[in-house]
């Protein structure tokens, strides 16, 4: 394991588009097995056979990450697959920012399905398989909107707090179990995220941002693999990044 990532076994969820999808690639690059989950099981299949093809080891399983049971059926089949879990990647998210007066509530409800519990039902997921491996990684994705709110972004930038906190609780409890915990807090990433929101006034305003500044998403898998990459007793807590443009 000459680059610390060559030989692991990394499940990354919403691995079907955006970041997850350049994640897949950078680290199957590198020699990692990536077992790929998400709802659009045909873009995983394509992402498998593409790495497949350049000599990668890829696994693909239609997962809903609002389903714990589907969550851990991803999760274990990493093992069953590959003998072992080495990272899980929480990525799975979806941004459809609107004011709170706009009582988008089915929205809020799913945001908080996915970005939260999503998160959650990867970590429960883990966690058994890495106490008993007595080592693993688990990355969680929060975002700027983990450090700061603003108009339209209530309820999302309240789901990526929620993520830095799980992270930072994670942080302190797994360290018995040899578990690394990191936390990456991306700004503005070319990625389909915008597409999520439905309120016109927000998507014109979030997409005209995207527009100026965003970077592209192997920005977000190099920070990955920077946290898988280290030595064993090195444990990245935190990232933080932005487009250098990016004010906000
Ligand atoms: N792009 C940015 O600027 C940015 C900045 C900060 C943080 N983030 C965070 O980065 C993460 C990835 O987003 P992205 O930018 O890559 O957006 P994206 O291109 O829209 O990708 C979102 C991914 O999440 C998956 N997903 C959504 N709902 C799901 C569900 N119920 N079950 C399983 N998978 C689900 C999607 O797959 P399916 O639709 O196929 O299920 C897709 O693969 C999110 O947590 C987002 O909040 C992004």
């Amino acid at each position: 394991m000459g680059n610390h990532i060559e030989g692991k076994v990394v499940v990354i969820t919403g691995a079907s588009s955006g970041l997850g999808e350049a994640a897949a690639r950078l680290l199957s690059a590198q020699g990692a097995a990536v077992v790929l989950g998400a709802r659009r099981v045909e873009r995983l299949q394509a992402l498998a056979d593409e790495l497949a093809a350049k000599g990668g080891r890829a696994l693909v399983m239609e997962t809903d990450v609002t389903d714990r049971a589907q969550v851990k059926r991803l999760v274990d089949a990493a093992v069953e697959q590959f003998g072992r879990v080495d990272v899980v990647i929480n990525n799975a998210g979806l941004m459809p920012q609107s004011l709170l007066e706009a009582l988008k509530v089915d929205e809020w409800d799913r945001m908080i399905d996915v970005n939260i519990k999503g998160v959650l039902y990867g970590i429960a997921a883990a966690l058994p398989h890495m106490q008993r491996q007595r080592g693993g990684h688990i990355i969680n994705v929060s975002s700027v909107a983990g450090h700061k709110v603003g108009p339209g972004s209530a309820v999302y930038a309240a789901t990526k707090h929620a993520v830095r906190a799980l992270s930072e609780g994670l942080r302190q409890e797994v360290k018995p179990h040899n578990i690394r915990t990191t936390v990456i807090s991306p700004g503005a990433v070319a990625t389909e995220l915008p597409n999520t929101i439905t309120d016109a006034g927000v998507a014109a305003r979030v997409n005209q941002l995207y527009a100026d500044v965003a970077i592209p998403a192997d920005s977000f898998a190099r920070a990955v693999a920077f946290a898988i990459a280290q030595p064993e007793d090195v444990d990245i807590n935190e990232i933080l990044f932005r487009p250098t443009r990016q004010e906000y």
